[in-house]
């Protein structure tokens, strides 16, 4: 049977009848996909749907707990998301970019034993002049005996998640899904309006010849960054010995999935920019579904000095340093880090 039949549904029940995911993880990965759906709408119906643009101007404008502006959609997607999963069902909270502290699930629904963190629109930077952006969650376990989690409950490493994913609102809307089993995509059917299976078990080519990294920031960089980024751009005439192509989209989303389809290497390293805060992109909704994703697809993911997933997170909004993708040339990189000491 080709896979094109195969809904995320259906998918889900199978893994579910293989003993991969219980039935209230199932549900919950179900409502999430669900409301990715309705942020795809809005995505996709732009400046006709009146949601481009920041919230407020000015003195007004609205600024999140990163002190980033907020966006209207932005704040939309956060809605769609919150309020889909606090009544599902399968969460005892939640916790979002975009607030400042985790969510219990208010009283009046039932609660379930899950931590959902998400990244309600990935960058969003990029949301005005039309080029994809996406929504990026991470599943944890809530700790045996809460039933009303605080921020020091989703402390967890990135080991402990039960299952991960992005939706990617680009050219087609795409699901790109873990439960610890493997990396699978799913493409949104808009006129049956259900995510088709289109790519299972997802790997990662060993190596590449493909970067990702903003380069306006290479001054800012440490000497071992400079150092390996100086030899990729050396190209075949250079210690590595072959030329490398270089691409950025400035969405996470965007360029790990062009990752997850291609290969290629993706960073985010430390800058002085950003060393106060201990990096740019974010451990527990960013950097840790990313990471889960990229190695059950065969690839790596690192800080430049210990496995991603294995970071102790210090806080809800903790930043880190990231490599990932193709897993020799995250080796490689890591290399450069190790030797510098
Ligand atoms: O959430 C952060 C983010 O928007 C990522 O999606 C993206 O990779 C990065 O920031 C872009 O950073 P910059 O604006 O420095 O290119």
């Amino acid at each position: 049977m080709s896979n094109t039949s195969i809904s995320l549904t259906r998918f889900l029940i199978e893994e579910q009848r293989a003993d991969r995911i219980n039935p209230d993880l199932r549900l919950l990965v179900e409502v999430v996909a669900r409301a990715c759906k309705t942020i795809s709408i809005a995505v996709g119906k732009g400046a006709l749907g009146g949601v481009l643009g920041d919230v407020g101007s000015g003195s007004d404008a609205s600024i999140n707990v990163q002190g980033e502006a907020q966006k209207k959609l932005d704040v939309l997607s956060n809605e769609i998301l919150m309020e889909a999963n606090a009544w599902g069902g399968h969460l005892a909270g939640l916790a979002s970019e975009e607030m400042d502290t985790s969510h219990p699930i208010p009283d009046k629904y039932p609660r379930g034993n899950y931590l959902l963190l998400f990244d309600p629109l990935d960058g969003s930077s990029n949301i005005d002049v039309n080029v994809s952006v996406g929504t990026i969650f991470s599943v944890l376990r809530c700790p045996d005996g809460v039933t009303n989690p605080v921020d020091a409950d989703f402390l967890q490493p990135g080991t402990a998640q039960v299952a991960a994913g992005y939706c990617i609102y680009g050219p087609s809307t795409t699901l790109v899904l873990t439960v610890g089993h493997g990396t699978h995509c799913f493409t949104l059917d808009r006129e049956v309006g259900s995510f088709v299976l289109t790519a299972r078990g997802m790997r990662i080519p060993e190596e590449t010849r493909e970067f990702a990294v903003n380069m306006s920031n290479q001054r800012h960089w440490e000497p071992p960054m400079q150092a390996y980024v100086g030899d990729l751009l050396l190209g075949s005439e250079g210690p590595r010995g072959k030329d490398f192509n270089m691409r950025w989209v400035a969405s996470m989303v965007a360029d790990v999935h062009r990752i997850l389809t291609r290969g290629g290497i993706f960073s985010y390293p430390l800058d002085r920019k950003s060393a106060d805060k201990g990096g740019r992109l974010r451990l527990m909704y960013e950097a840790n579904p990313m990471s889960l994703l990229v190695e059950q697809a065969g690839g790596a993911a690192s800080t430049g000095h210990q496995r991603l997933l294995e970071v102790q997170p210090t806080g809800l909004h903790m930043r880190v340093p990231v490599f990932l993708g193709s897993k020799t040339e995250v080796e490689a990189a890591v290399g450069y880090h190790a030797k510098a000491g």
